[in-house]
């Protein structure tokens, strides 16, 4: 087991800005505002370490305009979250984020329900990982905190685990969240232990991510609908430094 978190030993995990959710409302209306790059540049000045975006199949809310120009826009790290799909691959390999985090996809869920299957699929996503690797692109899976999934990932090589946090952010608080902070904290050690880079993200706002924040060797969290949300009230900018000061208060 890694040590808990201490004073001595703790850094603030890097905060991811999911901006999909500017997107979506765009969407809404199929026009030009709020435009994604606006946001991208608006989370920079709010202290973002990193942008995030999932291109999905079906284009709901990022579109291929959007990523073009946040790759030359975009000064922190580009983080794509993509599926496992030939032509989602091709699109990563000409764009080339700084990241790319593999995630399942479903058309009919109204965000990413669940971890990756990697083990029943290994050849499949062993393949694509060594494919943007190659290119220079640094691989995440976006993992359920199962102990199994976690060595498949770390046997096809990638460079990071991004663990879904989304039971543990839907847990009543109390024993019951209690019980999948532990899950996510056993998950995190085996990670951490075998070297490669500790993400989380889904379903984090500014009441539950000091707990996430605050396990060691935590590296990256992945931010978007809570953040959003609240910059609808206080502005963008405002609302990623509110959500930096949360994840620095875990220490
Ligand atoms: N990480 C991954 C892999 C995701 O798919 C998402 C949702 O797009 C997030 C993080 C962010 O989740 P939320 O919008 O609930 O903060």
């Amino acid at each position: 087991m890694t040590a808990p978190a201490t004073p001595t030993t703790w850094t603030p995990p890097r905060l991811g800005v999911n901006i999909d959710h500017v997107a979506t409302l765009r969407q809404a209306r199929r026009g030009v505002e709020p435009d994604p790059v606006w946001a991208a540049a608006a989370a920079e000045l709010g202290g973002a370490d990193g942008i995030t975006v999932h291109l999905r199949e079906d284009r709901r809310h990022i579109q291929d305009r959007d990523l073009r120009i946040l790759r030359e826009t975009v000064q922190v790290g580009l983080n794509l979250e993509l599926a496992v799909e030939p032509t989602m691959l091709t699109i990563a390999l000409q764009v080339r984020p700084d990241q790319v985090t593999l995630v399942p996809e479903r058309r009919e869920e109204v965000t990413t329900e669940g971890g990756l299957a990697v083990s029943p699929r290994r050849e499949k996503v062993g393949e694509a990982v060594a494919r943007l690797r190659e290119a220079g692109i640094r691989v995440a899976t976006f993992l359920d905190p199962d102990p199994s999934e976690i060595d498949a990932s770390v046997e096809i090589g990638v460079d990071a685990i991004e663990l879904h946090t989304g039971r543990y952010a839907d847990a009543p608080e109390g024993q019951e969240r209690d019980r999948e902070l532990e899950i996510l904290r056993a998950a995190s050690a085996r990670i951490a232990s075998a070297g490669i880079g500790l993400h989380a993200g889904h379903g984090l706002n500014y009441r539950n991510v000091m707990g996430i924040a605050g396990i060691a060797g935590m590296a990256e969290l992945n931010i978007g609908h809570a953040i959003v949300c609240r910059a609808v009230f206080v502005g963008l900018e405002k609302a990623v430094r509110e959500m930096r000061g949360r994840i620095e208060a875990a220490r």
